[in-house]
């Protein structure tokens, strides 16, 4: 009895002004691929959920841009949030009412973000990790890491479980989320810790008990919401309590008190993932455009780009021109109200630029 989760929400800040609170990152299609990465999400899971199995958790704001992008999702499947309260309220939401509906749901939840090149090692993966959830453990996916980034939580990958169906899940004797630099350098070489890839696979029941277990107030909350699922109250009730919710992230909320109680299983999965985090993944992930020049990548439908001895990205939404000469990995993004310029190199750090931009008011 398998459903997907899909929490879309977050604001994308190292993607801004591409990525904003008003059409955050998952709503656009910056891989040109034809889809946008939500609709990327969804083509995915399909074969491993119907459609009336998979349910989107976004912002009210959102609700109408991801009904129109995935016409084939039920009404009764698109839970929409008054305001961002992260991820532990929106995926443990989306439990509590699956597990209403059907006590012995298994969920996953799958970020609305996220490029992986080959879905069907994706796939392979994820029906291991459903088996190996079968005992409730929560269950992660494992990505080898390449670098020592800090933006990601580590699992630290202990002793084979043997579980029929996934022959690779081990325990996972710890996670970790975002450590610091010098943490994430030493998990990095230490060769025993992989990357969270942002999935959380697990029955409806055992992910409920950790969070009520590690956080009650969250819980109760979203038992008050539950309860009045599918009665005229339900809007006044979620209006009423939802702002009262804690924000923290699924990542602490259960994965990482999960994983120190020893619940947690890792199922390793190298399957052309990327959490396309910011412009540098995102030239990565594209071919440059033939016959544009150099090694430009370009992203946007009437983005016009001439260069000379030039290579990075543009990313454009405008009508207007973009002319390089001679620079190198540069990354420029013009959009109607705000003009970014930067390079591949410090593409992380957009998001501190952000923090200004909003002081400015
Ligand atoms: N509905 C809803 N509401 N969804 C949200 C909210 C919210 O308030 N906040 C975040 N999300 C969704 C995002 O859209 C994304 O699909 C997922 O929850 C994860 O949130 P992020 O904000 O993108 O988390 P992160 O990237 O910092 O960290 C997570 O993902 C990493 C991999 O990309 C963690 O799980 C890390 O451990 C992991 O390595
Ligand atoms: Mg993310």
């Amino acid at each position: 009895d398998f459903y997907a989760i899909i929490p879309a929400g977050g604001a994308g800040t190292r993607l801004w002004p591409k990525s904003r609170q008003a059409s955050p990152k998952f709503l656009h299609d910056l891989l040109g691929t034809g889809r946008s990465l939500l609709q990327a999400t969804w083509d995915r899971i399909l074969p491993l959920a119907p459609a009336d199995r998979i349910m989107v958790v976004t912002g009210a704001a959102h609700a109408q841009a991801v009904r129109s992008q995935l016409p084939e999702l039920l009404d009764t499947r698109l839970v929409e949030e008054p305001s961002p309260k992260d991820s532990g309220a929106a995926i443990g939401l989306g439990a509590l009412l699956l597990y209403r509906n059907n006590p012995d749901a298994i969920v996953g939840s799958f970020s609305a973000d996220h490029s992986i090149t080959n879905p069907y090692g994706f796939r392979d993966v994820v029906q291991q990790a459903i088996d190996a959830a079968q005992n409730g453990d929560i269950v992660t996916v494992g990505i080898t890491p390449t670098n020592p980034a800090t933006g990601y939580g580590y699992i630290q990958v202990g002793e084979l479980l043997g579980t029929p169906g996934a022959p690779f899940a081990r325990r996972a004797s710890a996670f970790v989320e975002k450590p610091d630099a010098a943490t994430a350098r030493q998990y990095m070489y230490s060769g025993t810790y992989r990357w969270n890839a942002g999935m959380f696979i697990a029955r409806a029941d055992a992910l409920l008990g950790h969070l009520k277990a590690n956080q009650p107030e969250l819980y109760a909350g979203l038992e008050t919401i539950a309860d009045a699922a599918g009665s005229d109250d339900y809007d006044s009730v979620l209006a009423e309590v939802w702002p009262t919710l804690p924000r923290i992230a699924i990542d602490y909320a259960v994965a990482e008190p999960a994983a120190a109680a020893g619940a947690v299983a890792v199922v390793p999965g190298d399957f052309g993932w990327d959490d396309v985090g910011d412009f540098a993944s995102i030239s990565k992930l594209r071919q440059p455009v033939p016959g544009e020049g150099d090694a430009v990548t370009v992203v946007g439908d009437d983005a016009a780009v001439v260069s000379v001895d030039a290579t990075g990205v543009v990313v454009s939404d405008q009508k207007r021109l973009v002319a390089l000469v001679g620079v190198e990995d540069v990354v420029v993004v013009d959009t109607e109200d705000a003009l970014l310029v930067t390079t591949r190199a410090r593409a992380q750090s957009v998001k501190d630029i952000v923090e200004r931009v909003k002081a400015m008011g």
